[in-house]
């Protein structure tokens, strides 16, 4: 969990001290202040590109050791290709490039956010700080031993910047998302031995009050009373109890209808009595990705004074074979009144989430629901680790999800929904079954979750793909990505607050 780097911004006039970032574009220019900074290495520079043959392609950078005419120890320079062409997105990743480039053994690092004929401004500035902590971010808690060079010690970066109170009041914001992410990475990083149901509701109380979020967990006791009989269905083969936590955050008018967050927090899921193969079955401690991301978010919109009601809500189980676990064929009766033949016990998450929408719609009447579940393996068949599947009985909250999904790099794919796959799960013996056969999985999956929606405006995030075992990536090295916490703050941002 370490994230050792402390951040801070200066004007672009400051002196420079420790590992020396600036950048340049497709043509090797350099900004105004930068030209000045790198007066006495000109001849160095020059060598430097002329013996790599740097020609400036967007994310290429040179390194350059004890410089000639520099007191920088180390001089960097990262191209941003062609400087007009730069979206609000990929001043994120600048931050990812440049926080790579700084080596390990380095304990200080100025970056100068200086382009020619190009403006960064304060929002684009945070964006490029808050790549830097997503990208140093590095789970590494349960390591006894620090290897000396190649695990990171405390970082100072300073960011040179035009306006730099603009972009501390925009960094505040930015702040409040990053550790909304890094919360949701560690939780999703954390084995099951230590993160089961109680300490998932135990983390989530504690982190989230500290910000202002009002908490309710329901335990076993208040799960069975208030009639979520599905839910404890999938927990029944676990000594560990279940748990719904409930997260309010009011930043908006008081009396609006809430947004409404949903996530499945399988803390871990062996398949229970339809049991999964061994291999891999190690990843299964990441089945709460979507409660993760839920949880995160709801910090982040706390934590930035969001503008908007907003509740989140997560149902947190582990999934065990045992004496007393849930059979093929056992037929329960959920929240809504409805029943459910279990099939397999291996898609239970749709079994959490049935009961979880059903009570987030009653209680709370929200202006739309979005869940996110590492639902189906499917999806990752279908669209591998690159966007999320996104089903919806919704156009305009589907087409605000996509765009957010730009603007982020968090991106959603829509996927059908339709009666003909719906009658797929239609049951011999109940109102319905928990599976539909092997055509279609991650969409006869979301046929099972919109029959507890009613009409509520609605979509589900297949996170299966993109929540864990993520590739590395610029702005994230962890196994667990904490994904879906900046598209939806992104889509709470331009759409809900105010
Ligand atoms: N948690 C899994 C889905 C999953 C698979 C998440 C791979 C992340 C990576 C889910 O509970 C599950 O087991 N789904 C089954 C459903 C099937 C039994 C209908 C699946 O995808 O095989
Ligand atoms: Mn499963
Ligand atoms: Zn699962």
């Amino acid at each position: 969990m370490s994230e050792p780097v402390t951040l801070s911004f200066a004007r672009l006039t400051t002196a420079p001290k420790g590992v020396l970032i600036v950048l340049t574009d497709e043509t090797l220019a350099f900004g105004a202040q930068t030209q000045k900074l790198l007066k006495g290495a000109d001849a160095a520079l020059t060598r430097a590109f002329d013996a790599e043959r740097f020609k400036g392609k967007a994310w290429s950078a040179i390194d350059l050791l004890a410089p000639a005419g520099l007191d920088a120890p180390r001089l960097v320079v990262v191209s941003v290709g062609k400087a007009a062409d730069l979206k609000p997105a990929d001043f994120l990743k600048l931050g990812g490039v440049a926080a790579g480039k700084i080596p390990a053994s380095a304990r200080e690092a100025t970056i100068v956010l200086d382009l020619p004929g190009t403006k960064i401004g304060p929002e684009a500035a945070a964006e490029v700080a808050l790549g830097i902590r997503l990208r140093t971010y590095n789970f590494d808690r349960y390591k006894t031993k620090k290897k000396d060079d190649t695990e990171r010690g405390a970082l100072a970066v300073t960011l040179l910047v035009s306006d730099e109170a603009g972009t501390k009041r925009a960094f505040t914001a930015a702040d409040a998302v990053g550790d909304g992410v890094l919360f949701a990475r560690d939780l999703v990083n954390e084995p099951a031995n230590v993160l089961d149901p109680p300490e998932f509701a135990r983390r989530a109380e504690e982190h989230l009050s500290s910000v202002g979020v009002e908490i309710e967990v329901m335990d076993d006791a208040a799960l069975a009373r208030a009639g979520m009989t599905t839910l404890l269905g999938v927990g029944q083969g676990s000594i560990k109890e279940s748990r719904v936590v409930i997260m309010r955050w009011n930043g908006g008018p008081a009396g609006e209808p809430p947004v409404a967050f949903i996530g499945k927090g399988v803390t871990f899921d062996t398949g229970g009595i339809s049991i999964k193969p061994a291999a891999g079955m190690e990843d299964m401690k990441g089945d709460m990705g979507g409660a993760a991301c839920v949880t995160g978010l709801m910090y982040a919109l706390a934590a930035r004074k969001a503008k908007v009601n907003a509740v989140g809500l997560v149902g947190l189980v582990e999934n065990m074979p045992d004496g007393a676990a849930q059979r093929p064929g056992d037929i329960v009766t959920s929240l809504s009144g409805q029943t459910i033949e279990v099939i397999n016990t291996d898609a239970e998450g749709r079994l959490v989430l049935s009961d979880v929408l059903w009570y987030a719609k009653e209680q709370f009447k929200p202006k739309f629901m979005i869940d996110l579940a590492t639902l189906t393996g499917a999806i990752l068949v279908a669209l591998g680790q690159e966007y999320a599947g996104l089903f919806s009985n919704d156009d305009g909250l589907s087409e605000r999800l996509a765009k957010a999904g730009q603007e982020t790099g968090e991106r959603v794919w829509r996927m059908p929904l339709g009666p003909e796959y719906d009658k797929l799960i239609d049951s011999k013996f109940a109102d319905m079954k928990n599976t539909g056969g092997r055509n279609a999985g991650s969409i006869t999956a979301a046929q099972f979750l919109q029959r507890f929606v009613d009409k509520t405006p609605w979509a589900h995030l297949d996170i299966a793909g993109t929540a864990m075992s993520s590739p590395a990536s610029d702005i994230n090295k962890s196994w667990g990505s904490g994904w879906g916490v900046r598209l939806l703050d992104r889509l709470v941002k331009d759409n809900y607050e105010g």
